[in-house]
């Protein structure tokens, strides 16, 4: 098996790093467009091998995408990330364009590959791959729903002074402030997480978990990327290992939860296939009100990207 990480960035090589150490895939190429760089990142990377005993080659590329042929699956990382101040979806202007061309490389090289999406605006960057791509909408899937989901179970995990691996929880919606962590729908090892925790401590955590990326390019002048790029690496696992593993995904929507054509996060099964179910769960009426709101969040921004008209 062979992945292709688009973007030596900080997600990218943080992406290409946990899936080489995973040891699941014979090849990881890195492509940057900046001169040397996937070149200098992979050849490091590779020499953490002998370290950390994996087998995965490590090969850098810049902008020559022949070295990413036939890859079967390809993590889109590449684009500006956003500094204080900034929303995700101030960042369109740059990143359609990017994502696009980006696009068009990977799928003349490899055309059968399943795409991961992790650029921002998360949601509309992918709509982008999507109508770039001309792939099936089970080809074609945003990184952000794990991200988010971990960002809310690490909160949960500290207050509750439990291990992060025993919370199980769902979050639906776009990638930013309106997305919807679902408190019904997150357990401690099978507990109703509402049994073990305040209301007010519950909300506040559903609260810092909707601005988690804000908080940490508060800290830091510019995003995150381990956990990104964690979550990306996981969501590759899943697909080359066919572990049928249920995450929140960005996918394109027709008709469930009564949403059409528009990419926003739900629950899907994920395998050698890519998107191989999309679960749909019961919402409650506010709950319902919550994703449709959020939806038409991303919608607005998925306007702006047909209205600029470069697809
Ligand atoms: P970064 O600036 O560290 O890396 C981006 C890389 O993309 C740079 O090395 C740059 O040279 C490269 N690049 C730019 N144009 C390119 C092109 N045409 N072809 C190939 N490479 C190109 O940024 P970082 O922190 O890695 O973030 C990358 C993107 O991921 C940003 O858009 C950020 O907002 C997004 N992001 C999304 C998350 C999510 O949950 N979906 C989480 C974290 C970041
Ligand atoms: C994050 O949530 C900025 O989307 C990025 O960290």
């Amino acid at each position: 098996m062979k992945v292709t990480v688009v973007g030596a960035g900080n997600v990218g090589a943080t992406c290409a790093q946990i899936v080489a150490e995973k040891n699941i895939v014979s090849e990881v190429v890195l492509v940057d467009i900046k001169e040397g760089l996937a070149e200098g990142k992979s050849l490091d990377l590779w020499q953490t091998a002998p370290i950390n005993y994996y087998d995965t080659r490590l090969v850098g590329s810049t902008n020559d995408y022949s070295k990413t042929a036939g890859s079967d699956v390809v993590v889109i990382t590449s684009g500006v990330p956003r500094k204080p101040g900034m929303s995700r979806d101030d960042l369109i202007s740059i990143n359609a364009g990017i994502v696009k061309n980006v696009t068009e490389n990977v799928v003349k090289y490899s055309p059968e590959a399943i795409i991961i999406i992790v650029s921002n605006p998360l949601d509309v960057m992918t709509y982008a791959a999507y109508l770039t791509s001309k792939k099936s909408k089970n080809k074609v899937i945003g990184m952000a729903g794990v991200l988010d989901t971990a960002r809310y179970r690490a909160f949960l995990a500290e207050a509750l002074d439990v291990s992060p691996r025993d919370i199980q929880a769902l979050l639906m919606g776009g990638h930013g402030d309106t997305m919807v962590p679902l408190p019904r729908y997150t357990t401690v090892s099978g507990i109703p997480v509402t049994e073990l925790i305040d209301a007010d401590k519950l909300t506040a955590i559903v609260e810092r978990t909707k601005n988690g990326g804000g908080e940490l390019v508060n800290l830091m002048g510019t995003s995150a990327w381990y956990a990104p790029g964690s979550a990306a690496a996981q969501m590759v696992e899943a697909i080359v290992m066919d572990q049928k593993r249920i995450f929140p995904c960005c996918v394109k929507l027709e008709g469930e939860y009564g949403l059409k054509d528009i990419f926003v996060g739900v629950p899907v099964k994920l395998g050698k296939n890519g998107v191989e179910e999309v679960i749909e769960v019961k919402l409650t009426d506010d709950e319902m009100a919550l994703l449709h709101a959020s939806a038409k969040a991303v919608k607005n921004v998925m306007d702006v990207l047909d209205g600029m008209n470069i697809m």
